[in-house]
């Protein structure tokens, strides 16, 4: 690998948006036919140096080499032109196009051929699939396919651009492990054409079953850069965040025995059937499954998003109506969302605002005034807790990076204190570092009797803090694990099978 020519070469990058240096000095190196991990905590500068060199952003200083020639700064055409593409975390595709459409849509705006007929563009779809071994309808409209499948056409349209280097920001983001298995086996069909492909990971497991080479980023500076082998967990767990973080098993034994959350036969025709579980003051309850296995649309039911038409679900002996959220609400659930950046948060609305969204009547006095001091000693509260990266707490959600963003969603619910707390994938997308600060936040609220639902595929998180994990298959609940039973080979084993 080391031998193979460099394709992309970034050298003393420099960038700051106002007050916030997000690169300095840094270098990149980039490989013909490697697989290159982008590695660093949340806001260390990944998306950032990958704007860069797609040319989306202007460095302030430092050069790019490309195919031979050196240059201050790319066009977004001639970043294209040179072969580079790139996967964005939101993917930036049309949902109301046809795959084909969207596969096709790039080739035309990089202005080879000014038109592409419905045929041409379905013809270079099933090609590009062919070569990946996938089996997507060209015709389906984008906003039919589940996100797993839009991460493919994603690439798909890559491809269909003659990728030389293909950089994916957090493509995993949204997949369960089984289709992370067939981005892990587009990702081997690429290498062995010669593509170069750089991809950002928060997981650890990820990052050393596809990487041949590392470079990791501390807060905008290059720390650590080497092969794979050069690395085990600690090093890069080290080297990212700068100390070592545990993922041990730590949960209380203080579990009361009054139920607070009641799940008795809920069914909801072709989603789930017949969920039962109660959930006590103090528990974390873990709910895992794969990716349409019905894990996520028990906890939209139980927060009243979607509607079950047998069973019941009630908090404290109280009847919650069902497919209403107004009645979840009132009586004590709070719902961190799975789809938080679209569900969750006023990305252009001040980071202190989005903050107190949730709680802003405990911030309230008698006469419902609200005290600003108060807000302020809240939101900086949760900005230390959360070890949120801001400027300032005035400055607008969408200048977090990716991970910053989700936490300040998470801060939002955590600073209210609802009876039970549901929370659906918390800890996607958010560094090691702050995901340990996260679980020790879902213990805490623990101890002081808040019941915890924790939907989660992540196993490690799981057992780290669940007292009891329920296992979702299918629409049904097939096993539950013992708080004694709990471990990372069980939970895999029994989640899965
Ligand atoms: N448009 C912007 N305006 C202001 N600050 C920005 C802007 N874009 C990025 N930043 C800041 O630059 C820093 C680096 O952000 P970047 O998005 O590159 O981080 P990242 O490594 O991709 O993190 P994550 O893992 O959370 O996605 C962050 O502190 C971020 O707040
Ligand atoms: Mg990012």
């Amino acid at each position: 690998m080391t031998d193979n020519p460099v394709v992309l070469r970034a050298r003393g990058i420099d960038k700051s948006y106002g007050g916030v240096h997000a690169l300095a000095d840094a270098d990149l190196e980039i490989r013909a036919g490697e697989v290159h991990c982008l590695a660093g905590a949340n806001g260390s500068g990944k998306s950032t140096l990958i704007k860069i060199l797609s040319g989306v952003e202007a460095p302030d200083r430092g050069e790019i080499e490309i195919a031979g020639t050196v240059t201050s700064k790319l066009s977004v055409v001639g970043s294209i032109s040179h072969g580079i593409q790139v996967i964005y975390q939101d993917l930036s595709l049309f949902p109301n196009l046809t795959v084909a459409e969207n596969v096709a849509m790039t080739t035309r705006v990089a202005g080879r051929a000014r038109i592409i007929s419905i045929t041409a563009a379905r013809e270079l779809t099933l090609t590009v699939m062919k070569r990946l071994e996938l089996d997507i309808d060209p015709d389906a409209l984008l906003e039919e396919l589940s996100v797993a499948q839009r991460q493919l056409v994603a690439i798909c349209r890559a491809i269909a651009n003659d990728v030389r280097v293909l950089f994916m920001d957090e493509p995993t983001t949204a997949l369960t492990w089984n289709e992370v298995g067939t981005l892990f086996q587009v990702v081997s069909a690429l290498k062995a054409d010669g593509v170069a492909i750089v991809f950002v990971s928060h997981k650890t497991e990820e990052v050393f079953a596809l990487s041949d080479r590392i470079t990791v980023l501390r807060n905008g500076k290059v720390v650590a850069v080497g092969g794979v082998a050069e690395f085990d967990r600690d090093s890069l767990v080290e080297a990212l965040i700068g100390r070592q973080e545990l993922e041990e098993r730590i949960v209380s034994s203080d579990v009361h025995d009054s139920p607070v959350l009641e799940v008795n036969s809920i069914s909801a025709p072709g989603l789930f059937a017949e969920i039962s579980f109660t959930a006590h003051a103090g528990e974390i309850i873990g709910l895992t499954g794969l990716m349409g296995s019905g894990r996520s649309e028990v906890a939209d039911a139980i927060f009243g998003i979607i509607p079950f038409t047998s069973g019941r679900v009630a908090v404290d002996g109280h009847d919650i109506r069902s497919g209403d959220v107004a009645s979840a609400i009132s009586a004590g659930i709070a719902y961190v969302p799975s789809d938080r950046l679209t569900q969750g948060i006023f990305l252009d609305q001040a980071i202190s605002r989005n903050l107190v969204a949730s709680s802003i009547s405990s911030l309230a006095n008698k006469l419902g005034w609200l005290r600003p001091k108060a807000i302020r000693a809240g939101v900086d509260k949760l900005i230390d807790e959360l070890s949120l990266k801001v400027g300032s707490p005035d400055d607008p959600v969408s200048s977090l990076s990716g991970g910053n963003q989700q936490r300040v969603v998470i801060g939002k619910w955590l600073a209210t204190n609802p009876r039970v707390l549901v929370l659906n994938g918390p800890t996607v997308g958010v560094d090691i570092g702050s995901k340990a600060a996260i679980l020790q936040i879902l213990r805490e609220k623990a101890a002081q009797g808040i019941t915890v639902l924790l939907i989660s595929d992540d196993v490690p998180e799981l057992v780290s803090v669940c007292h009891r994990v329920l296992v979702v298959r299918r629409g049904r609940l097939v096993d539950e694990i013992a708080s004694q039973n709990v471990t990372v080979e069980a939970v895999r084993e029994r989640s899965i099978a």
